[in-house]
């Protein structure tokens, strides 16, 4: 062989090593450690042979609280944890146009089909028929003159009679004062 072709030859060499390991992408070729690379993943739904009770969609630890939201200390159906949320919660958020706007959006999704599009307790749902307990008017005294931890305790953990029921997990602690700066402008218009 001349000297001239031995770079040809290394150029040729090189283009092997890079085809040859792996021409398809899905096959990793040889594995060292199988029980490492391929990973057992079971699916939620799916029996798991390594729990005792070999169920995979294992409970959260107990005492876990889903991110963005703090545990609620104040007892739903309770007179004085109502009153005692009244006195001791106070409503975080400064209001301004834009929070009115996104109060209006949260109580259009989640307070209007009862309480109505101005707060008059005469939503769809009561209007049809559908729902029979009459959702009270929160543009009245009644809830007006309520502080506005009481009215954060209705939306977080329901009315004491229960008919209005718990919309904690639905609605973000700060969308729910928010909805109550909303609902204090209601009473204004
Ligand atoms: C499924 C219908 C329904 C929805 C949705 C609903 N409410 Fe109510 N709400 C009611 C009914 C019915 C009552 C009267 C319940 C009672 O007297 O126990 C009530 C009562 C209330 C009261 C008065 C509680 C009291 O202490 O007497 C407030 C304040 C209130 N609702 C606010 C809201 C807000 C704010 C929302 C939206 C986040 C909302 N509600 C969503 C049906 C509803």
């Amino acid at each position: 062989m001349t000297t001239k072709k031995i770079p040809l030859l290394l150029f040729a060499m090189s283009l092997l090593a890079f085809t040859a390991c792996n021409k398809e992408k899905n096959d990793p070729g040889y594995v060292y450690f199988p029980d490492m690379y391929y990973s057992h993943a079971y699916d939620a739904n799916t029996p798991n042979p390594v729990f005792a009770d070999s169920i995979t969609n294992q409970m959260p630890v107990e005492g876990t609280v889903p991110r963005g939201y703090a545990p609620y200390p104040y007892k739903a159906k309770s007179f004085l944890d109502q009153q005692a949320a009244g006195q001791e919660l106070e409503n975080p958020i400064v209001v301004d146009n834009q929070v009115l706007a996104e109060g209006k959006r949260q109580y259009d999704i989640y307070c209007m089909i009862c309480h109505g599009e101005f707060g008059k307790g005469d939503g769809h749902i009561y209007t049809s028929g559908l729902f029979v307990a009459k959702p009270t008017s929160l543009v009245e005294e009644y809830v007006q003159s309520k502080p506005d931890g009481e009215i954060y305790h209705v939306i977080t953990v329901g009315s004491l009679s229960g008919l209005m029921g718990p919309h904690g997990p639905q609605i973000k602690a700060e969308n729910r004062w928010k909805i109550i700066h909303y609902v204090r402008n209601l009473a204004s218009l």
